[in-house]
């Protein structure tokens, strides 16, 4: 069974081709980071205008890759949320199009679910059940993973997703877009005694995050002081290590909390070195396993798209014949 993966819902346009049988046998991203790099962030109309340039190269670039035709493919994947509106109507409707002019099933997959099985793309992968600590540029969620699409949200952000406060600290800063590897670069030349962040939402029950706050007060420290090299690396240290401590905490208590003891981490800010070692100890203490997939497929990727339509497909989850896209999509409302 061959599957089309078609990603578009933010800055990144990815293809990919996975067989039931022989694995990821081709993935290409492109990303449209310089771009986006003069504006500080994504601008909608432009994201969506270089996926319709850059999607069917990608897309014929796989297929040569897998020396595959496109006579072979089984079904079509596609992000169909939630993202960008217009970003995520090109791979909507290009996903669409493809699968009624080859006759196939196209499939609308949840972007979230899509890194939620990520790391199921590598070797070592996790076995339901699972609990999965969801960290991207628009989500922050704890997961309780029962089997493929039942999926209990334990606990969210409230407001910014961390990758976000990432992306605004380091805006702040005066450092690059996307922020998170700009941090943790600045970050490695920080003095960690310089300045101690809050970690919200941590000192009482419960599974939920706020990171907007943390943003905000790292903004009156900006205010506070001279942007030397030195101040930025300290603040960037400083922020790095409070949003990846308050992720370590919470994901301790959801490990606690449901028994799991394998536990998944996906999402852009998984790739994110510090939040792995930190991890790491946790789980090294506490005898938990730890599952991530390769850094590349830990941001957006037509792979996870692939796979999860793979999945869907195996399980014939009825599909949907129009373009409809879901910018706002939760994870909760993904039942099948
Ligand atoms: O999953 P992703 O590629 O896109 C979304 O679905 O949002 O995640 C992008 C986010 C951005 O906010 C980016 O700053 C963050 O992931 N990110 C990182 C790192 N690499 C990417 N954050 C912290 N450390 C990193 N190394
Ligand atoms: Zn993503």
């Amino acid at each position: 069974m061959l599957i089309l993966g078609i990603e578009t819902s933010c800055d990144d346009t990815g293809a990919a081709l996975y067989d039931s049988q022989a694995g990821l046998l081709a993935h290409k991203l492109h990303s449209q980071v310089d771009i986006h790099v003069p504006f500080g962030g994504v601008v909608p109309e432009l994201a969506a205008r270089d996926h319709i340039r850059k999607l069917l190269p990608l897309i014929k670039t796989v297929l040569c890759d897998a020396e595959r035709d496109k006579e072979e493919l089984d079904a079509v994947a596609y992000t169909a949320g939630p993202g960008l509106a217009g970003a995520l109507l090109v791979g909507a409707a290009l996903g669409q199009s493809l699968a009624l002019s080859l006759r196939l099933p196209a499939i609308a997959i949840h972007h979230m679910e899509g890194h939620l099985l990520s790391p199921m793309l590598e070797e070592r992968r996790p076995a339901f059940p699972f609990l999965a600590l969801l960290v991207s540029g628009g989500h922050t969620q704890l997961v309780d993973v029962k089997r493929v699409g039942h999926y209990d949200i334990l606990g969210e952000s409230l407001d910014d997703a961390v990758g976000e406060a990432f992306d605004k600290v380091a805006k702040l800063l005066g450092l690059g877009y996307p922020g998170g590897p700009h941090i943790a670069t600045a970050a490695e030349r920080g003095d960690g005694r310089r300045f101690r962040f809050p970690r919200p939402m941590t000192d009482r029950p419960g599974l939920d995050f706020s990171f907007s706050g943390l943003k905000t007060y790292t903004s009156e420290i900006v205010k506070k002081h001279e942007l030397d090299a030195q101040t930025i690396a300290d603040i960037a240290w400083a922020f790095q290590d409070a949003a990846v401590d308050t992720l370590r905490i919470k994901t301790q208590r959801a490990l606690d909390q449901t028994g799991h003891r394998r536990c998944v981490v996906a999402g852009g800010v998984g790739a994110n070195q510090l939040l792995r070692a930190q991890l790491n100890d946790l789980a090294d203490e506490a005898g938990y396993e730890l599952f991530y997939p390769r850094p590349e497929f830990c941001t957006d990727n037509g792979a996870m798209i692939a796979y999860a339509g793979s999945l869907r497909f195996s399980k014939k989850i009825p599909m949907g014949r129009d373009c409809r896209v879901f910018p706002r999509w939760s994870l909760r409302d993904l039942s099948y």
